[in-house]
């Protein structure tokens, strides 16, 4: 009895220790991740403190703090998110009466070195890792490194406020704005912002700055336990900044560049950093669900033209909306467009990003509008979208435990006309359209599903069943223009408990696949104007 005693306190003391070991994630855990994107300020108020109104439009702090999310958490678990992202911590500016507002957003940096204090306390934001940690969750944690904040423009002079930036011509870049987006050099060394609050633009060439942000980040990780960090304005630092700044920081790094072109994006994930926002699917999502009557051409060419300009699409941030542009949801009013929207970020390689709100329903449109209080919503748990995006990441993660090579699987296109796309990601297939929820019921032949002959499928979605031909095809049904997203039986887990498999798995390959497809040779003869990549 002694002796089991013992051991079992072994076992669990390294049991332990190896869970602290894991927290920081290496690419392949990253993968595995589902990702809730949150604005403190706006998320969560501290639940003793009495509830409050906050007008978008006002850019006013209204009073969401770390303590508050710590309490949340189980709301955003209870989707099946395990990692939040967290608007930055650092101290800002403090602004008054400014056209710009006030720095509630984080991202008006003064002194890295400090936390912003409306934010909490460092034992507050400890707290928050700790309790994320033991309820198995992760906590990304954004930063800036680009710039700090300043209302003097072209008058700027950094002093003892600014932390460790407090020579001007040691730490910062000589005043200029960036105008020529297509000037590299200027995007690098010149300023954003504008005469009400101007971001003094860092000098990240100056070894001493280099140093400074390197010790910085490293601390930064350890001292708070993150898990991961997002990166801001990725592109206004030199490309040769980054790697060094992420290797100190020790945990996944995605990078927000923000531009639309595979090419000029991918150089930053081949050669800096971990992950990059995937802001080619972003726009091709954007436009093409955006009406029913858009071709999805889009959509297959952003994926496309990822395929060959990123060294691993599998690690890319893919996400619909966040904090810098308009809702998706202000510009589509139809549900069923907006889940199919969805569904394309979690049908295809990648990790989904989900800004808050989306679940509620909200519609802000641009910055200051997409920034809403969540606190406003009541946090209802039984809206639509709430359920929906249980049901994404209860998909997602039965793949996941269904699948060893899902996470690293590729999307490819088995389908294609101009309303509906078939994706297939082994063990999934998701069939999106954009025809709207006012479509009439179609029937679409699937075929190249990979799957062998007597496959019991679902649609996870609408809760049907199907069975695979001798040739492992199957015809789906599309109803109300919702997507349709199909998991062997066998595999789905929990969804749709009303569905039960009769043959059990007898095949051999457990995934129902056949071993192997000349995937790319099949899906090239549906659409021969596309070039598929070979995995
Ligand atoms: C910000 O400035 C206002 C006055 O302009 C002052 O009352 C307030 O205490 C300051 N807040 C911080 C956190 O320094
Ligand atoms: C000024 O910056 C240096 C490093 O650049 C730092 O060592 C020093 O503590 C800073 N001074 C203040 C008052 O923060
Ligand atoms: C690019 O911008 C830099 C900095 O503003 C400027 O010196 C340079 O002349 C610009 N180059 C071109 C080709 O316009
Ligand atoms: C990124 O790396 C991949 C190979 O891993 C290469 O095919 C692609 O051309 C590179 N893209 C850029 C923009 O450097
Ligand atoms: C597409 O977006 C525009 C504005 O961006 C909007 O006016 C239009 O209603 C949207 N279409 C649909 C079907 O939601
Ligand atoms: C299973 O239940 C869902 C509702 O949860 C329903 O829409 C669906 O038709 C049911 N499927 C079957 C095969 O009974
Ligand atoms: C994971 O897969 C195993 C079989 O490999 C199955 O028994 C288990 O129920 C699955 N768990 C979930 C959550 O799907």
């Amino acid at each position: 009895m002694y002796s089991k005693l013992r051991l079992l306190a072994a076992f669990l003391s390294v049991a332990s220790l190896s869970l602290s070991a894991v927290q920081a994630f290496d690419d392949n855990a990253a993968r595995s991740k589902s990702v809730y994107q949150i604005v403190t300020d706006r998320f969560a108020l501290t639940s003793t403190t009495e509830s409050r109104t906050c007008n978008t439009d006002d850019k006013v702090y209204c009073g969401g703090t770390w303590k508050g999310t710590e309490e949340k958490l189980d709301y955003i678990r209870g989707m099946g998110f395990d990692t939040v992202w967290i608007s930055p911590i650092v101290q800002n500016i403090n602004v008054t009466n400014n056209k710009l507002g006030e720095a509630y957003h984080g991202y008006w940096t003064q002194d890295i070195n400090e936390l912003n204090s409306h934010f909490g306390t460092e034992a507050d934001l400890k707290s928050l890792v700790d309790t994320a940690h033991k309820k198995g969750m992760y906590i990304m944690v954004d930063v800036v490194v680009n710039h700090v904040a300043t209302t003097q423009a072209g008058n700027f002079a950094a002093d003892s406020t600014y932390g460790p930036f407090n020579v001007t011509s040691r730490d910062f870049h000589s005043f200029c704005w960036v105008k020529d987006y297509t000037n590299q050099t200027q995007v690098e060394t010149c300023w954003l912002g504008d005469e009400n609050v101007a971001l003094a633009d860092v000098n990240t060439e100056d070894t001493s700055v280099v140093s400074t942000y390197n010790t910085w980040i490293k601390n930064l990780v350890s001292t708070y336990a993150f898990d991961a960090i997002r990166i801001d304005t990725v592109k206004h630092v030199r490309q040769n900044f980054w790697p060094d700044f992420v290797s100190a920081a020790g945990v996944h790094a995605v990078g927000e560049v923000l531009d639309g072109d595979p090419a000029y994006i991918a150089a930053y994930q081949n050669k800096s950093m971990n992950s990059v926002f995937n802001y080619p699917l972003y726009y091709a999502i954007d436009s093409s669900f955006n009406s029913t009557d858009k071709s999805l051409s889009e959509v297959v060419s952003a994926l496309n033209a990822n395929k060959q300009q990123f060294r691993d699409t599998t690690l890319l941030g893919n996400f619909v909306s966040n904090h810098d542009n308009p809702r998706f949801e202000s510009h589509v009013s139809d549900t069923a467009l907006r889940k199919n929207a969805v569904a394309v970020i979690y049908g295809v390689e990648g990790i989904p990003y989900v800004y808050y709100g989306q679940e509620q329903g909200y519609t802000g449109g641009a910055d200051p509008a997409n920034r809403e209080a969540l606190w406003l919503s009541g946090y209802d748990e039984g809206k639509d979208m709430y359920t929906y995006f249980t049901t994404m990441n209860a998909i997602r993660s039965a793949a996941i435990n269904a699948s060893s090579t899902y996470n690293t699987n590729q999307a490819t296109i088995i389908g294609q006309d101009d309303h509906n796309l078939v994706i297939r990601k082994d063990p999934v297939i998701s069939i999106v359209t954009n025809r709207g929820s006012k479509a009439a019921t179609s029937s679409l032949s699937i075929t190249n599903t990979g799957f062998t002959s007597a496959t019991e499928l679902t649609d996870v979605i609408s809760c049907t069943a199907y069975t695979t031909d001798n040739k492992g095809a199957f015809t789906a049904s599309i109803k109300s223009g919702l997507p349709a997203i199909f998991l062997p039986t066998s595999q789905k887990g929990t969804l749709c408990s009303n569905i039960t498999a009769t043959t059990g798995s007898s095949n051999k390959n457990s995934a129902g696949f056949r071993a192997t497809t000349s995937f790319a040779l099949l899906a090239s003869l549906v659409l021969p104007a596309v070039a598929f990549m070979a995995f």
